[in-house]
């Protein structure tokens, strides 16, 4: 057991704190209030190699551990959410899956672009009618001999306007169920496919959610990934990482607003002394510190199993509940200790408090989280 990061994981923390200080907190808030995508941002964010960060080396990616990608997710994520939940899904959702289970042509061919961040890359498993109930699914993908043909609507899709590269869930063979399902790597501009109007959101406003629709879209049989019928199965792995990545999301919002909320109640006098020393304060202050070293922790511990090659999952549902949860709570603690100025834009607590709401509902509700943990009790 030893708590220490290294030299190199605490260098890759302050370069996220410093892009974050520099790039991303310099109209956060208007690209809140207008749904702004923050297309030179997430340029910066793959210049600076965050974007594939989690990728090998060899696949153009930073080869970076998953305690460091844990460590810049918590410090973006003190400013800006939406940027740092593209960097999520394209790390751990999209480029993930394909070094993991896709094969040399198709590493090359997608994969690279993604690390270096050239590329960005979406997720497609929601559907209209299947969220939580991922199995579900309408998305068809027939097997016409040299391709398959792809029909269907995916919805809440993160960057489904700005990728170019879509991991697409669907179904190619209905009387097998979940085993009947692929796995495909899709191209965004292939013909048939239109996207629909950007999600008018609580929080996350500046991240681009939108649906899309598959019209006869012909997918190349070699954009297979894994074997026929994977497909769910590759979906879940995926999502098993995904959620150490929205478990420090999560994380660091509540980190951020709990920042400020520490320096507000340093600085705001109320009855003659700041309010700080008012134990009603001090009392929220320290349990919100407390829970956010909780969930810090679950972070961790998630991520040290993945980078050990140990099961993950539970883990990662766990620190996916627990941050959500108590980024959920720690916002809107930080809004009640700033009083009236939490209630407005400029001191940026109740933005923290919109995207925390996010972060209990993506990539696995905290009710799926605590299926995927009691199923775990039992194995
Ligand atoms: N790894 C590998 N295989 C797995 C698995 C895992 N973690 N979890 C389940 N499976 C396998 C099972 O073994 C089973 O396979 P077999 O029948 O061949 O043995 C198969 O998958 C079906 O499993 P279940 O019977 O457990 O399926 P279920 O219908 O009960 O659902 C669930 C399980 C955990 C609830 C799952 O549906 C789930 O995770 N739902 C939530 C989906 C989700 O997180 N969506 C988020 C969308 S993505 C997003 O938000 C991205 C974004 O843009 C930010």
């Amino acid at each position: 057991m030893n708590f220490e990061f290294t030299e190199e994981q605490l260098m890759i923390r302050d370069a996220a704190r410093d892009f974050a200080q520099r790039e991303l907190l310099p109209g956060v808030i208007e690209r809140d209030e207008k749904a702004i995508y923050p297309t030179e941002q997430v340029k910066k964010l793959g210049e600076l190699g965050f974007l594939g960060m989690l990728v090998g080396l060899d696949y153009d990616g930073g080869g970076m551990d998953t305690i460091s990608y844990v460590l810049a997710m918590e410090e973006i994520s003190k400013i800006d959410s939406s940027v740092s939940v593209i960097m999520s899904v394209n790390n751990s959702l999209v480029c993930w899956g394909v070094e993991k289970f896709g094969n040399e042509e198709q590493k090359q061919k997608y994969l690279k672009p993604m690390a270096r961040g050239e590329k960005i890359g979406a997720f497609l498993l929601s559907e209209p009618e299947a969220g939580s109930d991922a199995t579900s699914q309408r998305t068809t993908a027939v097997d016409m001999g040299d391709h398959y043909l792809l029909n269907g609507t995916k919805n809440w899709i993160t960057s489904g306007k700005s990728a170019s590269t879509y991991i697409v869930i669907a179904q190619t063979k209905p009387e097998l169920k979940h085993r009947g399902i692929n796995a495909l790597i899709v191209e965004a501009d292939s013909e048939g496919i239109s996207v629909g109007p950007h999600e008018n959101k609580m929080g996350m406003r500046a991240s681009d959610t939108h649906s899309v629709m598959f019209n006869n879209v012909k997918v190349p049989k070699e954009n297979l990934l894994g074997e026929e019928g994977f497909g769910f199965k590759f979906a879940m792995k995926s999502l098993e990482g995904g959620r150490i990545g929205i478990a420090s999301q999560a994380l660091g919002i509540a980190s951020g607003a709990y920042e400020l909320a520490l320096k507000y109640a340093q600085e705001r006098k109320a009855f003659g002394k700041e309010i700080i020393n008012h134990q009603a304060i001090a009392f929220k202050l320290a349990d919100m510190a407390t829970e956010i070293e909780a969930a810090r922790f679950f972070c961790l511990k998630a991520a040290w199993l993945k980078d050990q090659g140990k099961p993950y999952g539970h883990a990662s549902a766990m620190a996916k509940l627990y941050a959500a949860e108590t980024a959920m709570k720690v916002t809107t603690e930080a809004v009640q200790i700033h009083g009236g100025y939490g209630y407005v834009k400029e001191y940026h607590v109740e933005r923290l408090m919109r995207d925390a709401k996010l972060t209990q509902i993506y990539e696995g509700t905290s009710e799926i989280q605590k299926i995927v943990i009691s199923r775990g009790l039992v194995d």
